[in-house]
């Protein structure tokens, strides 16, 4: 494995299934991590078994649609590895799926709460990293986004709504403060397995799902944290402003 990240720390905000591949594959690649997750307790064994393998890692209770739990996150970044170079916003709320309305029926305390922590969430978690950022002169924000935000779907409006959001909020970001040193873009993943996701799908579901995608097989994790240690690495240095999907050939886009 390459050492790209070394001497970097990274914040990954969120750290369920994607998130805690991410946090591995930016620790093997040499970084310090800082995982959160409003499961703190998830995050905390997630960053024990990293150290446990040798790498850097601390994981932390995070609630990353409030900003002194974000406030206290990049804290702890700075009080134990001495700054922040990378912010990884992975977390999600998908509680506009799980209620399988319409945008005639979604109720709207639903509505609220998906933007309030996709979009507001993502807005705060840069706002309270950027500044640190700045203090090094470079960093690199990565905002985990979804197929939802660019392909059309019956259902989850609020989710699609939220993620397209973060795809403006990261433009801005790539445009004010890349003069300043600061690059920002989005993955945008297709359906990506993982423990949870597997313990509630059904296995004939799944392998139709998988005939579907162009390359033969649904994504996982570790497909998400190759593309997010290249962009938080210096190898991508000149990737900013985009909006790159993960998908296995899934959306197929302009
Ligand atoms: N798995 C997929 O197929 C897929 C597809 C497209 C996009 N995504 C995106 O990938 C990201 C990770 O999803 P996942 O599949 O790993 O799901 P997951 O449920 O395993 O992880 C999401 C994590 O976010 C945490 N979280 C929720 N609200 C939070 C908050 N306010 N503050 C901090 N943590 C919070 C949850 O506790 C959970 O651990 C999400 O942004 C999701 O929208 C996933």
């Amino acid at each position: 494995m390459m050492r790209r990240l070394e001497g970097k720390v990274i914040l990954v905000a969120g750290a369920g299934g994607i998130g805690s591949a991410l946090a591995r594959r930016y620790a093997t690649e040499g970084a310090a991590v800082v995982l959160g997750d409003l499961d703190g307790a998830a995050a905390q064994a997630v960053a024990a078994e990293i150290a446990g393998e040798g790498g850097q890692a601390v994981g932390t209770s995070l609630d990353g649609s409030q900003e002194a739990s974000i406030a206290a996150a990049v804290a702890l970044a700075v009080a134990s590895y001495g700054g922040l170079d990378g912010l990884h916003a992975n977390f999600a709320s998908f509680r506009d799926g799980e209620s399988g309305a319409d945008v005639l029926g979604l109720p709207l305390d639903i509505y609220d709460e998906v933007m309030r922590v996709n979009a507001r969430g993502f807005l705060l978690c840069t706002r309270h990293t950027v500044p640190e950022m700045l203090k090094r002169g470079s960093g690199s924000i990565v905002y985990t986004s979804s197929g939802a935000a660019h392909m059309p779907d019956v259902v989850r409006v609020a989710y699609a709504m939220s993620k397209a959001a973060g795809h403006a909020l990261m433009r801005h970001v790539a445009k004010r403060f890349g003069p300043e040193g600061i690059r920002a873009n989005v993955i945008a993943p297709g359906v990506i397995r993982h423990a949870k996701f597997d313990a509630v799908m059904d296995p004939a579901v799944v392998t139709a799902m998988a005939e579907r995608i162009p390359v033969g097989r649904l994504g996982e994790g570790v497909d998400i944290a190759a593309l997010g240690a290249l962009l938080m690495s210096d190898e991508g240095s000149f990737i900013s402003g985009q909006v790159l999907s993960v998908d296995g050939g899934g959306s197929m886009r302009l």
